[in-house]
């Protein structure tokens, strides 16, 4: 079926563009306005150069972790991502059976195409996979709370609020696409408990619109209390990116904070997910577990995260690459290609193990 087998992530982006619309494939890879923050993400990387210590034993070599005391085969998970069915017809279920088979974390998104309770029952045999749930605050408190406890209801560990997108960016292809869902996709979460969906809107994106009309942007510190009294699971805040906000989540009793600028999707301009990263560091100091997305595309982007001092990274759209292309067996793929590359990189850098990535195989050069 494949012209070829991709042996690398970017190969599988190139690949996914035959097997996508031009909407959906647009709205996958778009960032916000000028995608000056989604280059950036991948710049920021290519800054960092390496260290790379000899001679050392690396015969027997560990990548697995944990993360909020789970276990971790990677120090990997998939970023929560809308509508993947967009992709594939198997969708985020393919998606959480790929990273649920490596022994990575997958967080669902609110906007999924299939819902919590199909993607967790699909999971079953994997009795301590890494899953969790990421929550958009609706206007309508009562669905929010709904969304919340199906999610607790049907297994998932965490509760991952995204904290970047009070009303949503402006991608804007999706805009002149008038992006909005094929009649045969919903919003598997949504549409059933409230009848929400994306509809096709005149001269603007149907998510943007929906965002705007739907989710809440007066939301503030203040209704994490409410969050964590509606629900016992631990709290991860997505797309902090300063220390001063940082400090605030660990006050707040966030267990975890993944810095992220939302694949460049949010506010443009925004500085580097891995810039961000280097100053949030040293500013929380260990008292929460730090994750990084934005960017992420070779196992050395990885080894360079975790030797700033992140404790896992996410990756986002090379899954949907993967998905695209083969369903489960292309998300599958592009899991272990990033397995392997890192394998390799930490052999080439004397890390046996990933408590031996430190701060010292890093050199940052100004351009
Ligand atoms: C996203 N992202 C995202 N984030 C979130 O919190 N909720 C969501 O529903 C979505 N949806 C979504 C859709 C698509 C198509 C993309 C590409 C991204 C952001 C995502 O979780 C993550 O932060 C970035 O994708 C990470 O960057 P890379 O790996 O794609 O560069």
């Amino acid at each position: 079926e494949h012209r070829f087998q991709p042996i690398n992530l970017f190969e599988y982006e190139k690949l996914a563009k035959d097997y996508l619309s031009q909407m959906a494939l647009d709205y996958y890879s778009s960032g916000a306005w000028d995608e000056i923050t989604l280059q950036e993400n991948r710049t920021a990387f290519e800054r960092i150069k390496l260290r790379p210590r000899v001679l050392v034993d690396v015969s027997d070599r560990h990548l697995n972790t944990s993360i909020l005391g789970q276990p971790l085969q990677l120090p990997l998970l998939i970023a929560p991502m809308a509508f993947q069915c967009l992709a594939h017809p198997d969708g985020e279920v393919a998606t959480a059976l790929a990273a649920a088979s490596a022994g990575i974390g997958m967080i669902l998104s609110t906007m999924a195409t299939k819902s919590i309770e199909e993607v967790a029952g699909a999971c079953e045999q994997f009795r301590d996979s890494v899953r969790w749930f990421q929550l958009y605050i609706h206007k309508d408190r009562g669905l929010t709370r709904a969304l919340v406890e199906k999610a607790y209801k049907s297994g998932y560990k965490a509760l991952c609020l995204t904290v970047d997108a009070p009303v949503l960016g402006q991608r804007e292809k999706d805009r002149r696409n008038e992006f909005a869902l094929p009649l045969d996709l919903h919003l598997a979460n949504l549409a059933t408990i409230s009848g929400l969906d994306i509809s096709h809107e005149k001269g603007e994106s149907g998510l943007f619109t929906y965002f705007a009309q739907q989710l809440n942007p007066a939301v503030t510190w203040k209704d994490l209390e409410w969050l964590q009294s509606i629900s016992p699971l631990p709290l991860v805040l997505k797309g902090i990116l300063r220390p001063d906000d940082a400090l605030r989540a660990v006050e707040y009793g966030a267990q975890a904070i993944i810095v992220s600028n939302h694949g460049g999707r949010q506010l443009d301009g925004a500085i580097a997910s891995l810039d961000a990263l280097a100053e949030i560091i040293p500013a929380v100091n260990g008292r929460v577990e730090v994750l990084l997305d934005g960017g992420i595309r070779r196992g050395t982007d990885i080894l360079k995260a975790l030797a700033l001092g992140a404790k896992a990274v996410l990756i986002g759209r090379p899954i949907l690459w993967g998905l695209a292309v083969a369903g489960k067996a292309g998300v599958s793929h592009v899991i272990s290609l990033l397995q392997d590359e890192l394998n390799i990189a930490m052999a080439l850098s004397g890390c046996a193990k990933l408590q031996d990535i430190d701060a010292s195989l890093l050199k940052f050069t100004r351009i």
